[in-house]
Formats: structure tokens, C-alpha cells, sequence
């Protein structure tokens, strides 16, 4: 007679979290157990992933390939002028469906025996038909759709129903993304940079006014501290630093001072959004910036436990004239991989990656931080932003607060 299987008690239910909600474990960043709980209570959880921008399949029957951690997935610009998310695997044997980034396809073939689905992820074809037991039909066999909403041109997608509506998940941070997206999110690919980090997807994502100046030298540059700026925390944990930037006139270090220019905040009198400098983290893990005038998105996909692929996606306006898309592309020079803001990150990242197995056992947030605060209130420089989002974080992975 067969046995019942019963599922194994997961230790980590048991998991006892920092009582204090300004500390976080730092096992939560190398655990491996920890890490496999994230892909199905979070990457798989009620939560929205931003996927792709409009920007980066502008054009009907363009498609993009990424990854929700360790699912593939494929989203595709349907000829009806949709953007749809699938699982990126043939509805057959489930080898992956299509390898190349981004491309233009009118339909996918899968290689191993040749099943072919349309841009709706329909199965079109499949060879030796005759031969499958009566009654298949390829309607019950299309790709696995993703849920797929759009705000401003970004795509999101979720693996769960039990996520909220869109505009739900996103209320309080319109404003900011319309700031970093120019208004109205009608945006052109300019190009990526992608890089790798040895350090945990939540480090990547933990962005904070208060190191800005002090890591990066050429925010001083800026006049980071100087400038009147605000931070918003929303409900779901996104947060999004605004500042107004005065760059110095003389850095005394570059030779061509545009580099340091609003451009667009000139032409639109110097005032408004255009002048504003803003950085966003769309939880879980994606940033949003416009660092002067270049918008840039930040995909950070969880390769493990410890490695983190980071995609720098760079966008202009699409009614950009050709000096207007010049002077974004050398504002590229500023923010980015190998630019004069960001390397720093990625070491400060590593660094923190090699020392998790330390004492004392948690890190703290402490800028901005009162006992019994409203989390989703922090000042432009506080790293406190941070903590309403840890705490959803803790929710949605089950773990209970320790006792005090
Ligand atoms: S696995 Fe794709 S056609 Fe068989
Ligand atoms: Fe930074």
C-alpha cells in the first residue's frame, strides 16, 4: 500500500528574527536554506518584479528574456500591441524556449522537437500530431502566462494571484517614477552594461541617502547634502530619494564641466522635476535613478545566495533631439559600472558579503531611527527608508520577531 508522503517541518519556520526592528540578520544575506525560502515566499510571492521597460521592446513582436531568480522568463510585444509574460519554457518537455536577450520574433520554435508558439504564447504546430493520444489539444498547451501590468512604460510581472492590483502595489511612488522616468515614461533604449557583484541581491537593493556622499566623492560633487531633498517610504516597502542637486561650477577634476550639466532643467527655465535628481528602489529589487538627466534601471537578478548580476539599463526621452541624446549618453560617464559613482558600491557590497560570518549577528539601521517611529518616515539622507521594506521582507518569509 503506498504511504501518504508528509512534508518535512522546515526549520526556518521556527526562525527567530532580531526583536530590535532596526537590526537585520546577517545570515539572511549567505544562507543557503534562507535563499531557496525567498524563491517561493517572495520571488514566487505576492509581490510585482519590474521586468523590462516598454524602451527595451518598443517595436510589435519584440521580445525581452529575464529572470525572476531561478525562473526564466520571456515577455513578449504581441502583434496586438500587448506586452504579455510567460514562463520561458516549451510547454512540451519544458526546455527553454528562447536563449538571445532581446530580438523580433513572430513565433518561437522550440529546438528539441520543434513545438511552435505564436506571440500570444499559443502552440501553433507540433510535428507527428497524429500520434499524440486522442483528445490532446494544443489549446491546453500554450506557454504559462505570467500576471503582466504596466505603469509608465515598466513592466511588471508576478507568479502569484495573491499579489495586489498594480496601482495598489505601487500607490504613493507615482510621483517619483514619473520624476525618473520624464514625466511620462515614453522612453528610448540607449544601451546596458551589465556586471556582476560576489554579494547578495538585498544588499544591492538596500539603497541609502547617508553613504551617498560619503562613499561616492563625485556626489560631493553634486552637492548631495546641500540640496533641499526628501525621502518617501510607501506601504509596500519602495522608497524614493529626491533631491534638488547643485552641482559645482569648478570640481577642479574634470575637464569637461557639461558632464555636471541639467540640461534638461535649463530648458525647461530651471525649474520643476527636470531639475530634480531621484533615486528609486521598486522592491524588491530593482533601482530607478535620474542622475541629472539620464534615467537609468537597475535590474538586480539573485544568481545563488552570494552572486548578483547586476543590468544597467540606460533610457533617453524618445522625442530626445540628437544633442539632448549626446549629453545623456556622456552623462553615462557619471552613473554607471565603470563611471565615477558605483564602483564603490560594488566593493563596499563584496565586503560586506565576506564578513556575514561576524559578530555581533545583525546589522543596524540607526540614521533616522527613533524607537516607535513610523517607518515610512526618513529625511532625505536617513538610511531608516530602508526598514519598512525589511519588515514586509520579514512578514512575507514567515519569521517571527524574537522575544526583547
Ligand atoms: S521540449 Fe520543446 S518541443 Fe519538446
Ligand atoms: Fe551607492
Amino acid at each position: 500500500m503506498d504511504m501518504p508522503l508528509r512534508a518535512l517541518p522546515d526549520p526556518l519556520d521556527d526562525y527567530a528574527w532580531p526583536a530590535a526592528e532596526n537590526e537585520v540578520p546577517k545570515e539572511v544575506f549567505s544562507r543557503e536554506d534562507i535563499y531557496r525560502r525567498e524563491l517561493t515566499h517572495l520571488f514566487a510571492g505576492p509581490v510585482w518584479h519590474v521586468a523590462a521597460h516598454r524602451a527595451e521592446l518598443p517595436q510589435r513582436n519584440d521580445f525581452k528574456t529575464t529572470w525572476l531568480a531561478e525562473t526564466p522568463i520571456l515577455l513578449i510585444h504581441g502583434a496586438d500591441g500587448v506586452v504579455r509574460g510567460f514562463h520561458n519554457a516549451c510547454a512540451h518537455r519544458g526546455v527553454m524556449l528562447e536563449t538571445r536577450r532581446r530580438g523580433h520574433a513572430q513565433e518561437f520554435e522550440c529546438p528539441y522537437h520543434r513545438w511552435l508558439f505564436d506571440d500570444q504564447g499559443r502552440l501553433r504546430a507540433c510535428p507527428a500530431e497524429r500520434d499524440f493520444p486522442p483528445g490532446f489539444d494544443k489549446a491546453d498547451h500554450g506557454l504559462a502566462p505570467l500576471r503582466c501590468e504596466e505603469f509608465l512604460g515598466l513592466i511588471f510581472v508576478s507568479l502569484s494571484d495573491a499579489a495586489p492590483p498594480l496601482r495598489e502595489y505601487l500607490r504613493g511612488l507615482e510621483p517619483s517614477l514619473e520624476l525618473v522616468l520624464m514625466g511620462d515614461g515614453d522612453c528610448q533604449l540607449l544601451g546596458y552594461h551589465k556586471t556582476v557583484i560576489d554579494a547578495n541581491w538585498k544588499l544591492y537593493r538596500d539603497n541609502d541617502g547617508y553613504h551617498t556622499p560619503l562613499l561616492h566623492k563625485a556626489f560631493t560633487w553634486l552637492n548631495w547634502h546641500g540640496g533641499k531633498g526628501s525621502q518617501v517610504v510607501t506601504e509596500h516597502g519602495h522608497l524614493a530619494v529626491t533631491a534638488d542637486l547643485k552641482p559645482l561650477s569648478d570640481t577642479g577634476a574634470l575637464h569637461d564641466p557639461s558632464l555636471l550639466e541639467f540640461k534638461a532643467a535649463i530648458r525647461a527655465g530651471g525649474e520643476g522635476p527636470q531639475a530634480k535628481t531621484g533615486v528609486l528602489v521598486v522592491s524588491p529589487g530593482t533601482l530607478i535613478s535620474k542622475a541629472l538627466d539620464l534615467p537609468i534601471i537597475r535590474y538586480a537578478l539573485p544568481k545563488g545566495v552570494n552572486r548578483t548580476e547586476i543590468h544597467w539599463t540606460f533610457i533617453a526621452h524618445r522625442k530626445d533631439d540628437p544633442e539632448m541624446l549626446r549629453h545623456r549618453i556622456r552623462q553615462a560617464n557619471m552613473m554607471g559600472p565603470s563611471a565615477m559613482i558605483s564602483l564603490e558600491d560594488a566593493a563596499v557590497f563584496n565586503r560586506a558579503q565576506k564578513a556575514t560570518a561576524t559578530q555581533p549577528p545583525n546589522t543596524r539601521f540607526v540614521k533616522g531611527y527613533r524607537p516607535g517611529m513610523d517607518l515610512t518616515q526618513a529625511g532625505q539622507n536617513d538610511e531608516v527608508g530602508n526598514l519598512a521594506w525589511w519588515d514586509i521582507y520579514r512578514r512575507l518569509m514567515g519569521f517571527e520577531r524574537g522575544a526583547a
